[in-house]
């Protein structure tokens, strides 16, 4: 659905996602290098796990919750990404501890 400009010259980093390696740009934001993956990024919500995705991209929805290098719920909307990063989608509510 999402897709990168021709024009976007940025350098390129690797962040992990759920284990896997994904190419992100210097100056995305967590969710934004997750919607332009193209993997399957859907969080479940904690309460009825209903599928939801980064929505407004600009800290007020929560529809972006994630686990960045083992601390849930951060909203990736907010995060730049750094090279090495580790995200996992989260599938309901955050562990404790994590
Ligand atoms: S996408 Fe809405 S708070 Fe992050």
């Amino acid at each position: 659905m999402f897709r990168r400009s021709d024009q976007d010259r940025r350098p390129s980093l690797q962040i992990f996602v759920d284990g896997v390696t994904v190419e992100a740009r210097e100056g995305d934001t967590v969710s934004a290098a997750l919607l332009a993956s193209g993997r399957d990024v859907r969080r479940e919500t904690a309460v009825s796990g209903a599928p939801r995705l980064p929505y407004c991209m600009m800290g007020v929805c929560f529809d972006c919750l994630v686990t960045i290098d083992g601390v849930g719920n951060r909203q990736g909307c907010l995060v730049p990404v750094a090279a090495g990063m580790q995200i996992e989608i989260q599938k309901g509510k955050r562990e404790i501890g994590r």
